[in-house]
């Protein structure tokens, strides 16, 4: 069997645990471990923020990625269709359009994460040719994204490389070179990560990062917890649905996809090690303003770290390129699966789909692009658009997809059927939690994240 997915038309299958894994893992782990995660833990409460993302992934993310993973398999569907199928009969429309926005967040996410990707692609550029100190200087970023010509080269670059990489349909040649980078990745995260952590100062960082402190909570830490959650493990947005299609009977559910969760929280929690102390150890007096610095924060303080230390240049070299190999199995990931949206649902040519999310990648990445400099003065509630388009989908659309998940989960699908689904392969052994989750405190939990982070935006 193949390992990848085969986008042509026939559903071809995983060829066994390790290949649902495998894209799951590569599709989950990507900027938003390595550049989200910390920048969140650092603005939102360090430890306090952490122990409520971590007890989020082992109750409600487990049970979405359960459903998602069950939902997909059972159906052999994307979420169009499985919402379709299984959304019969009373409030078939609630469930279609659920399954549509699962199936459009992806393409509200993949332009600006391109975006990001260009910011990488610079940071490689530079090291390459020798910037080492020059990256390091404190107004080298902002100079650089409020650059308008020179951010959306990088920008139309990341983005022609994937939408490049879907049409040469070299993604199984992907899918090999994770292989290798995932194993690389961590190895590297680990020797940064001590490099950092063992700085002068760094101590206070690492305390700030694990040692929860409720005077740091507050009703932001839960909701943007919640939403970099569900964007970390690519959960509520489709793409595990269509990964559970692929996934064989005989492979375990529960098993595979707790591999999936660890996975991807020992490369957020590592690259939280890397950055978080080194704002301690390496901005002095700005230390406090650091930690604020939102989204570039990676792109401030890593610079910093290799700076100070020896084979800096090579370290930085290897780092980018790691990140920028993740940043692009999850951007095909995305891409890809807006255009088989576009396709199952449209019935789109498979070419016609592709050049469709090109189009839009390149016109809604420029305006997060430039949103930066040319477009600076532009603001949709007060946010950047790069902001904007994160905050609609983190923190709007994907409450309303997972939402819609459970209610399909509890209403029409039934808790046992989904514990049917699992237990085919293996066991299921957080069935209680999960029928308690799904059914209970999701939906809820739901709703007034989703009420309270509207009222922010706006109030
Ligand atoms: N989970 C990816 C990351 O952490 C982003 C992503 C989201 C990828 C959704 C695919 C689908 O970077």
């Amino acid at each position: 069997g193949k390992e990848v997915m085969n986008m042509n038309n026939q559903r071809s299958n995983f060829s066994g645990k390790l290949g649902f894994v495998l894209a799951a893992a590569g599709s989950a782990v990507g900027l938003g471990n390595i550049w989200r995660f910390p920048y969140l833990a650092a603005k939102y409460g360090g430890g306090i923020f952490l122990l409520i993302y971590l007890i989020l992934v082992a109750t409600f993310g487990y049970a979405m990625i359960v459903s998602e993973s069950a939902i997909g398999r059972m159906t052999q569907k994307s979420p169009v269709g499985a919402f379709n199928i299984l959304g019969k009969g009373k409030g078939h429309g609630f469930f279609c359009f659920g399954g549509w926005l699962n199936a459009i967040i992806p393409i509200i996410i993949v332009p600006y994460y391109s975006v990001i990707g260009g910011w990488v692609f610079k940071y490689l550029w530079e090291y390459l040719t020798g910037g080492v100190h020059r990256v390091a200087d404190d107004s080298f970023f902002s100079d650089f994204i409020s650059n308008s010509a020179s951010a959306e080269f990088w920008f139309i670059l990341f983005t022609l490389v994937t939408i490049g990489i879907i049409f040469a349909g070299v993604e199984n040649g992907i899918e090999r070179v994770s292989r290798i980078m995932m194993p690389l990745l961590v190895l590297l995260a680990v020797i940064v990560s001590i490099y950092s952590v063992t700085r002068p100062g760094a101590m206070e960082g690492v305390k700030y990062f694990l040692i929860p402190d409720f005077a740091h909570f507050s009703w932001m830490t839960i909701v943007t917890a919640m939403g970099q959650m569900f964007y970390s493990l690519s959960i509520a947005m489709g793409i595990l649905i269509t990964f559970g299609s692929y996934m064989k009977k005989e492979v375990s559910i529960e098993g595979s996809t707790s591999n999936v969760e660890i996975f991807d929280t020992a490369i957020a929690i590592l690259a939280g090690l890397m950055i978080i102390p080194a704002v301690f150890a390496f901005s002095g007096a700005d230390a406090a303003a650091n930690l604020k610095a939102g989204p570039s924060l990676m792109f401030i303080m890593i610079p910093k770290v290799f700076d100070s230390m020896g084979l800096g240049q090579f370290g930085g070299i290897v780092f980018f390129l790691l990140v920028l190999l993740a940043a692009i199995t999850s951007s095909i990931a995305l891409a890809e699966s807006a255009a088989s949206t576009f396709q199952d649902e449209l019935g789109w040519g498979r070419r016609k789909a592709t050049i469709v999310v090109a189009v839009i990648m390149l016109a809604l990445g420029s305006l997060s692009s430039l949103g930066f400099g040319v477009l600076g003065n532009i603001k949709i509630i007060g946010m950047d658009f790069l902001d904007f388009f994160d905050f609609l989908s983190n923190s709007v659309m994907m409450p309303i997809a997972a939402f819609a998940i459970c209610i399909l989960v509890v209403y029409k699908v039934g808790v046992d059927r989904i514990a049917e689904e699992v237990t085919v392969s293996g066991k299921f052994r957080r069935r209680k939690l999960y029928n308690f989750v799904i059914r209970y405190a999701a939906p809820l939990f739901i709703i007034i994240i989703l009420i309270s982070s509207i009222l922010n935006a706006f109030g």
